[in-house]
């Protein structure tokens, strides 16, 4: 029997993860650790390329986004689950790497000069930065995996990846897969104010948010723009809150919502209490996991032990059919 395929994907610490990475990411891998041999890791040097003045707080959000993942349904015994900086051959890796990478193929990576513009406070005009998808093809390929599940914007740097493992093969002999990509749909939920839910923009909902952090946060949600007074209908299939209800809200729920709207039976304020009711029940149980997490970091800890020496493990024997290939 061939052995299962092999995935590997990571995560930049960014914090506590709210419903937009659970529907888009987090959701994904689930189903996947059934069906394949995974290693998901959270990136932490790469948090370091665009925060590397303020580290502060990289090593907290890393435990807090492992307890986000373990509550969310991540298994660490179906997966190897582990931190990018405890496995040291991920930057022997980048280093042979980056000899073999042209600057060329760095600088025209598309998202290379979006992030530069869209991050003009920070400076981002390192040697680090430019290196960024060096960094991840020594992620991918040190696993020699067969697929990365990524989101779109991802995509280009996959690429990239495939392209330095081929020119790896070319100059030393095989040693490395080309990965495929394997596109994860981008989550339909959207944050409160209706743009891309984002920590950033302040306007998310977390998986570890209370109920009452849930009806306040929904109450103030954007509903169909144009439906100003209560007596005018609505048009559900425009309103965020209801692409909730059809997340969250039992079926019949659902089809009884619709038509009220658009008759006017119903009014927002009632529609978004019933969902928020829905919502806090459906995170209750991660939320209590989170909760029993954050009161037992020692268990997590030992996840990110444990799973950062299996990731050790594997990434040293690629080394080795690594320096023998290049003879040092
Ligand atoms: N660059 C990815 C992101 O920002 C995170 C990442 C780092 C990654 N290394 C990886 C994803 C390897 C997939 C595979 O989301
Ligand atoms: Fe949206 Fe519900 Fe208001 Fe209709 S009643 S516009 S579905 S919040």
């Amino acid at each position: 029997m061939s052995r299962a395929k092999r995935i590997v994907s990571g995560m930049r610490p960014t914090g506590a993860l709210h419903l937009g990475n659970l529907h888009g990411a987090l959701q994904n891998w689930i189903r996947m650790q059934d069906q394949y041999e995974c290693f998901f890791f959270i990136a932490d040097w790469h948090a370091l390329t665009s925060d590397y003045e303020n580290p502060g707080n990289i090593y907290s959000y890393t435990r807090s986004m492992m307890i986000d993942w373990l509550a969310a349904g991540l298994s660490p015994e179906k997966n190897v689950l582990f931190v990018q900086s405890r496995v040291k051959q991920h930057a022997e890796l980048y280093l042979l790497l980056s000899m073999i990478t042209p600057v060329p193929w760095l600088e025209r990576n598309p998202t290379y000069k979006e992030q530069i513009e869209a991050l003009e406070s920070k400076d981002l005009s390192t040697f680090g930065f430019l290196g960024y998808p060096v960094l991840q093809a020594a992620d991918i390929i040190i696993y020699k995996a067969d697929g990365v599940p990524v989101g779109i914007d991802q995509a280009p740097h996959i690429e990239l990846t495939r392209e330095i493992a081929r020119r790896f093969n070319h100059l030393y002999g095989r040693v490395f897969p080309e990965p495929e990509t394997i596109l994860t749909e981008t989550s339909k939920i959207l944050g409160t104010d209706r743009r891309k839910m984002s920590k950033s923009y302040n306007n998310a909902i977390f998986l570890s948010d209370s109920p009452e952090e849930i009806h306040s946060k929904v109450s103030q949600m954007i509903t169909d723009p144009q439906r100003m007074r209560r007596k005018d209908p609505g048009n559900p299939s425009i309103c965020n809150v209801f692409s909730f209800h059809r997340l969250y809200s039992p079926e019949s729920l659902v089809s009884e919502i619709e038509p009220a709207c658009r008759s006017a039976q119903i009014g927002c304020v009632e529609c978004k209490k019933k969902m928020a009711g829905h919502l806090a029940e459906f995170l209750a149980p991660i939320r209590e996991k989170i909760k029993y997490y954050k009161t037992h970091t020692d268990q997590v800890d030992q996840v990110m032990q444990e799973g950062s020496d299996r990731a050790r493990r594997v990434a040293e024997q690629s080394l080795e059919e690594v320096r023998a290939a290049i003879k040092i």
